[in-house]
């Protein structure tokens, strides 16, 4: 595990680009797992930039996104769907058939589950995994459990988080209940994992997933095993290491 101190939200941003962009310059056909969030904007903002001065290519790279609520459209204002073309693909040259989320619209959720395994299967492997996370330690939507889940589920979202997220939606009420995700296995598999941390309300968090027990009650701790972790975080979510 390699961690990568920075000094505010704005430096974690440019780190975490800066890895993103080395991935995306050494290999040019990446398969790029990619995360929501308000921690992922300033890095996506940055990545726009470094694209509008001609400083990386996109149109080889493909993505597979982490998740999706259960019942917003692509086109709703809160759905993945909308955060990534709005952060990220609309600024940059990436071909839209070569990204994925999940569907969160599918009448079939479980069929869309399996349908996303066979995608990220499809790729054969998942270069290079970025990950947020959540107060509660949870990492994509794999919420803390009684065991770690391994492929792409239909989950309850904790009290907790929905209240974390509620932020972004007019009213509480207005938050789905459920969310599609990628499991702990798919993520585990990835070649490379970047968890980009900041804020003081991280920090315990933090402390749990990189020094506590495995225990999927923590989900992030199973990040502990992994052979090529690279964390960027700010001082104030380092605060408690
Ligand atoms: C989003 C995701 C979540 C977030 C986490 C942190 O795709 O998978 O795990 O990364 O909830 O969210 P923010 O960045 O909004 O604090």
């Amino acid at each position: 595990m390699r961690i990568i101190r920075a000094k505010d939200y704005e430096e974690m941003s440019i780190k975490a680009a800066t890895v993103i962009s080395s991935q995306k310059t050494l290999f040019p056909d990446s398969v790029l797992g990619l995360a929501t969030g308000s921690t992922m904007e300033g890095t996506y903002q940055i990545l726009s930039e470094w694209y509008e001065q001609g400083w990386i290519d996109y149109s080889e790279l493909k993505s597979v996104n982490l998740d999706e609520y259960v019942g917003l459209s692509a086109d709703h204002s809160q759905s993945y769907h909308y955060y990534m073309k709005k952060h990220l693909f609309s600024k940059i040259n990436i071909d839209e058939k070569n990204t994925n989320l999940p569907n969160g619209m599918a009448s079939d959720p479980e069929a869309e589950c399996r349908h996303y395994d066979e995608i990220i299967e499809g790729y054969g492997r998942i270069d290079l995994q970025l990950l947020g996370l959540g107060p509660n330690g949870h990492i994509g939507f794999n919420e803390p459990a009684d065991e770690f889940p391994s492929l792409t589920h239909c989950v309850y979202l904790t009290e907790e988080t929905i209240k974390a997220n509620s932020r972004f939606f007019d009213d509480i009420n207005e938050v789905p209940r459920n969310a599609l995700t990628m499991g702990i296995k798919s993520i585990m598999q990835a070649n490379k994992v970047l968890l980009c941390v900041n804020g003081a309300h991280k920090a315990d968090a933090l402390k749990s997933v990189l020094t506590g027990p495995i225990t999927p009650q923590v989900p992030g701790s199973i990040l502990q095993l992994h052979s090529d972790l690279i964390v960027v975080a700010d001082e104030e979510a380092l605060s408690k290491m």
